[in-house]
């Protein structure tokens, strides 16, 4: 690699931490690289602020030190496989040495970092898989034995960071030529057995840059999907790669060739993309975007849960229940998976029904989550229920009540589960417009203290 095309591009935050390391490896004679998908988008020019750095011994005890000298950092190691993360607090300051210029002197830089970074160790390791699919063996190895324990070429290079031979690339399997014929390649030809997960993840980067899976790689990925290595599979790991998938900036293209490819019935046993599903994936994508773009403010969707709304639909809610139990997806996740599958024709012809009372459009969309409300907006397209959403998001999700605790106590009221149902009848009388000054609400609630005390 042409040393200037790499890492003299990067951002200057990112390469003060590149040299804190090199800096920390030398004076600890550690022999430390750059690897994995950031060499691979380095190499592509796109953006990745994922460092992976492995050690050939002690990435530990490497991790630690370079901790220790930003300072505003914490290490989580892992003895057992060699392995340690930095995260480091926004607000960090890296003092460093910038890369000597050819036979200059180094110059001293100093950054002050405002996001929070986190940065991967692990030492150079061998692996063997004892089985197909099983978690493998580990075992202390060199750069070129954990280079060749990766899926692909493309993620199998290295760049080092070593003070003599900073920003050398180390290809031993020709990454750099398949990431110029835009190829995705294997290693070996047990990849996809030993771990098929790779399936996804072969598919992913194929879609993600517009590669082709080489025809050698598509063959044993085919032989692997007929011996049902996808069954075999952790469902845990599945989970992790599916998300991915649908963390992609076009996860339909990437279902689309997924479920082409190896089916989706690793999923769930009737699962298919038909056109149907797809049509609501791309309903969804516009969705999100409609989403993001008019409230940029609001909280961050979870795209990915979106995604899998419209993946899930074609299913029962029992066969739902059945995925979210095998994937052990998180209880917050599940919730928003299930409360999708429960919306039905009833729900989307209330929301129809009610459109002139906002009280009754907040009441059936307030309980929901965004992520849920987007995947009915994506699904029924008629105009009534588009501008029930709409509203929803628009007017209603914004209004708040002026009274407060305060006002029922001074009218006498004791806090109890009283409180939350006179709250929910001034907001319902506010949303549908018939109170609209705090003076309106309090002789409101007036009223209602009246008949809760009556009611005692
Ligand atoms: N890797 C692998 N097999 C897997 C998962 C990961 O060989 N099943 C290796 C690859 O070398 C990969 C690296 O571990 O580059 C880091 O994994 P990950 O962070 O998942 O992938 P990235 O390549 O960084 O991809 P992304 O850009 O999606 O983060």
């Amino acid at each position: 690699m042409d040393r200037k095309h790499s890492l003299d591009k990067l951002p200057q935050d990112i390469r003060s931490l590149i040299y804190l390391v090199r800096d920390t490896a030398a004076k600890k004679n550690i022999s430390a690289y750059l690897v994995g998908g950031f060499v691979r988008d380095l190499l592509l020019g796109v953006e990745n602020l994922d460092l992976d750095i492995v050690a050939e011994s002690d990435a530990i005890g490497l991790a630690g030190e370079f901790a220790r000298r930003i300072g505003a950092a914490e290490v989580v190691r892992h003895k057992r496989f060699g392995t340690a993360t930095v995260r480091i607090r926004p607000g960090f300051k890296v003092d460093t040495f910038a890369a000597p210029k050819p036979r200059g002197k180094p110059t001293p830089l100093s950054i002050n970092h405002e996001r929070s970074r986190r940065i991967d160790f692990s030492t150079a390791r061998k692996e063997f898989y004892p089985a197909p699919a099983r978690l493998p063996e580990v075992s202390p190895g060199n750069l070129r034995d954990d280079l060749f324990r990766r899926d692909f070429t493309i993620n199998a290079m290295a760049v080092s960071i070593a003070r003599d031979s900073f920003g050398r690339l180390v290809d031993f399997f020709g990454g750099k030529a398949d990431l110029e014929q835009k190829k995705i390649r294997i290693l070996h030809d047990l990849s996809f057995r030993d771990d098929p997960t790779r399936i996804l993840r072969a598919v992913r980067f194929e879609q993600r840059y517009n590669f082709r899976i080489e025809p050698g790689t598509l063959r044993r990925l085919k032989e692997a999907v007929k011996l049902k290595a996808l069954f075999d599979a952790g469902p845990h790991r599945l989970r992790g790669e599916l998300i991915l998938s649908l963390k992609e900036r076009s996860p339909l293209k990437g279902i689309k060739r997924l479920s082409g490819l190896a089916g989706l019935q690793f999923i769930s046993p009737g699962l298919k993309f038909p056109a149907g599903a797809q049509e609501l994936m791309r309903a969804i994508a516009k969705e999100i975007a409609w989403f993001k773009e008019r409230y940029p403010r609001r909280r961050e969707l979870d795209s990915w849960l979106v995604y899998c709304l419209g993946l899930l639909d074609p299913l029962s809610l029992r066969a739902v229940a059945g995925v979210c139990a095998k994937f052990a997806f998180r209880r917050g996740e599940e919730k928003r998976i299930l409360d999708y599958k429960k919306i039905n024709h009833k729900f989307a012809a209330d929301l129809r029904k009610y459109r002139q009372r906002p009280s009754r459009i907040f009441a059936l969309l307030e309980p929901l989550a965004y992520e849920v409300t987007i995947a009915v907006k994506a699904k029924y397209r008629d105009r009534p229920i588009q501008e029930a959403i709409a509203d929803f998001f628009e007017i209603y999700n914004g209004i708040c009540i002026a009274v407060g605790g305060d006002d029922l106590c001074r009218l006498g009221l004791s806090p109890g589960p009283a409180y939350r149902k006179i709250f929910s009848k001034v907001l319902s009388a506010k949303l549908d417009g018939r109170i609209k000054s705090k003076e309106e609400e309090l002789s409101l609630i007036r009223q209602l203290v009246k008949e809760e005390q009556g009611d005692v």
